[in-house]
């Protein structure tokens, strides 16, 4: 099951701009079925944990607080080749390297607040999804 899984957040930026439903119909559209949804928000112990593999980056106490300023939504998709597709779907990080089309070219502020999240392996979307949903919160 955890590799036809990817886990993916709509981030501050992207909720604030009442961009939800748009990013999830895109989401829905291409083959993505929600296996887990909520609306909330991270705390800034959340944030750090969840970006930990970050710690040394230069932009990482930005990113801890961009991730925190806000609500965002939290995900698990199910598709086969999840993680890979959602990346596709998704676009590169920096907005302006994005494919025409993808959420982040079109949805994305900038490289930082770029939108969307979405995790870099199976084995990561399995972390990301446990820290975010019980079992009995995935469908
Ligand atoms: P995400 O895919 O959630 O994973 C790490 C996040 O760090 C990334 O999206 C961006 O929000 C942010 N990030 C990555 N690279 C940079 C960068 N060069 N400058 C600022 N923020 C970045």
């Amino acid at each position: 099951m955890a590799t036809n899984r990817t886990f993916t957040m709509l981030k501050p930026d992207a909720v604030r701009k009442g961009y939800i439903g748009a990013i999830l119909e895109q989401i829905t559209a291409s083959g993505f079925r929600i296996v887990a949804m909520k609306l909330t928000e991270l705390t800034v112990n959340d944030a750090k944990t969840f970006y930990e593999v970050h710690k040394e980056r230069p932009f990482y106490n930005d990113l801890v607080e961009y991730m925190t300023s806000g609500p965002i939504v939290a995900a698990i998709l199910e598709k086969e080749n999840a993680v890979e597709d959602f990346r596709t779907l998704i676009g590169a990080t920096n907005p302006e390297e994005a494919a025409e089309g993808t959420i982040r070219q079109k949805f994305a502020t900038s490289i930082s607040e770029n939108a969307v999240h979405g995790s870099d392996s199976d084995e990561n979307a399995a972390i990301e999804g446990a820290f975010h949903f019980s079992g009995r919160e995935q469908f």
